[in-house]
């Protein structure tokens, strides 16, 4: 692995030359100190920031960015712009996404839009401000349009009353190399299992109780993982139960029942989910290509995808969705796309493209340190938007992981009238969402101030088990002192 030493006047940035760094030249190591193969160097000169780079084995380039003096003290967003423009130079490279590295880039569009800016404005403060493309400066502005329609009216009478409900099953069968999502393996007897899913029953209960206001309005509910198809069929039936007893779901617009691994559905737990109206299902291959999945320690069986999208289309939910991550184990750009075109003939409304982000909880990452392998570059990305936007489908949704190939994003592309309506909210940060069960991170949303109050729980199903009623008295007094002061 390469070493290249920050050399900074300001060591607060190496955080953010880090990541910046990483996005042009992947796998490389940054130290502080001591002997390396390249050098980057930050000082300021009077209205200057002189930036150089060097690499023993290619060439120095060093530029003097101005800054106007009323920018002092400058932010990190003015170096990273400075950065950007250094190391575009240095590798003769533009990124899609310019210097931003948050979450949700949509959120920002949004905000622009709201503000009556026209797309050319919008365009032009992500290219000044960011050295966002104009590619992507026009998806975001897309999306944020498209969800515009589904976001309730910051004006509109009661929005502090709507709500989602998201309910954390985070255990599997077994744990797939790529990752990062805190998610327990179950035990042979399922017994750390049956002792999540009684504690998550008295939680729900217990939830409901503070939540009877009345008023609320619960807009979209989301079942979610890990993998919550590893609930037995009466399991799912006495969960799903207990929520039509404990809330109000007559308003639902959505609601969503993540069932990932194809081997742990059947038809009983089908039956059970459509009885109690979910409409939207996640069966998620990741990929197509039994080497890729079995490489990244994801069980494979031949035709069991086929099957199992048959069986759950053969109960007419509204809306499939499936899964697929770009990256995984060794596989090339053309694995992949063969991997979309196998599951466009499958006939999903739903198809979310996510880019293997290599993170610390993955064991990915505990194997080989951080390796961003080499991107694809954008030919690969427009193939895929454009073979997509052929079988109708248009990007609903979008937000960005750290780390990726191509420091690229993940999209959610839907046929109109089957967007997923909770992963627009929740990306959106419009209205609260309840999270019930480890892991579940609850969302409060203010409509006066419009910020979030996150509302964060314990991650593992062991320590829930262990600490429950310390656990669940601690989220209902946060949710008890918004909703009933
Ligand atoms: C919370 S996971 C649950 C998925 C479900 N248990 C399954 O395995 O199908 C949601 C999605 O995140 C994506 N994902 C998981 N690890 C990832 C990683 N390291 N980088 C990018 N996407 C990842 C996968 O596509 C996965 O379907
Ligand atoms: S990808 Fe899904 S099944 Fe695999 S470990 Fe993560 S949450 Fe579990």
């Amino acid at each position: 692995m390469r070493v290249l030493r920050f050399d900074l006047e300001r060591p607060e940035l190496e955080y953010y030359f880090h990541e910046l760094y990483q996005a042009f030249d992947p796998g490389v190591k940054n130290i502080l100190s001591g002997a390396a193969e390249g050098v980057l160097s930050q000082k300021n000169e009077e209205n200057n920031v002189i930036l150089s780079l060097t690499w023993e084995d290619g060439k120095t380039l060093t530029r003097a960015y101005q800054f106007k003096n009323n920018d002092e003290p400058l932010e990190n967003s003015i170096y990273k712009g400075f950065l950007y423009d250094l190391l575009s130079e240095y590798f003769n490279k533009q990124l899609e996404w310019g210097t931003l590295t948050g979450i949700r880039p949509v959120k920002m569009a949004q905000n622009y839009v709201k503000l009556g800016w026209s797309p050319t404005k919008i365009r032009n403060k992500f290219r000044e401000d960011y050295r966002v493309s104009n590619d992507r400066s026009d998806l975001l502005i897309q999306i944020a349009k498209k969800q515009a329609d589904f976001i309730p009216g910051e004006l509109e009478c009661g929005v502090q009353q709507r709500i989602s409900l998201y309910v954390g099953i985070p255990l599997c069968p077994s744990k797939c190399d790529y990752c990062s999502f805190v998610s327990t393996i179950i035990d042979k007897k399922g017994e750390n299992l049956q002792c999540y899913f009684d504690h998550l029953l008295v939680e729900i209960e217990k939830t409901g109780e503070i939540l009877r206001t009345g008023d609320l309005r619960i807009d979209t509910l989301y079942i979610g993982g890990g993998t919550p198809t590893v609930l037995s069929a009466s399991q799912l039936d006495t969960l799903m139960s207990a929520l039509e007893e404990c809330f109000d779901l007559s308003h639902l617009r959505e609601y969503t029942l993540e069932a990932g691994r194809p081997e742990t559905i059947n038809r009983e737990k089908l039956e059970v989910a459509k009885a109690h109206g979910v409409e939207r299902i996640c069966l998620n291959p990741q990929s197509m290509n039994p080497q890729t999945l079995l490489s990244v320690g994801r069980p494979w069986e031949a035709g069991l995808i086929e099957k199992q999208v048959a069986l759950i289309q053969s109960f007419g939910f509204k809306t499939l969705n499936m899964d697929l991550i770009v990256g995984l184990g060794n596989e090339t750009q053309d694995d992949f796309l063969r991997s979309l075109e196998a599951v466009i003939a499958l006939e999903p409304e739903n198809i979310t493209i996510h880019n293997l982000s290599i993170k610390k909880g993955s064991r990915i990452k505990d194997q080989n340190g951080i390796v961003v392998k080499e991107g694809y570059g954008e030919d690969f990305y427009q193939a895929v938007k454009s073979r997509l936007s052929g079988e109708g489908f248009e990007p609903y949704y979008l937000y960005r992981l750290k780390y990726t190939r191509d420091n690229s994003e993940n999209i959610g592309y839907a046929k109109p009238g089957h967007e997923g309506i909770y992963n627009i909210l929740m990306m959106a940060e419009c209205q609260s969402t309840i999270g019930i069960g480890a892991g579940a991170t609850g969302n409060l949303y203010d409509p006066i101030t419009n910020n979030i109050t996150k509302v964060f729980t314990v991650k593992d199903v062991k320590t829930y088990n262990e600490r429950f009623e310390e656990i669940v008295e601690k989220k209902g007094h946060a949710y008890h002192k918004h909703y009933r002061g």
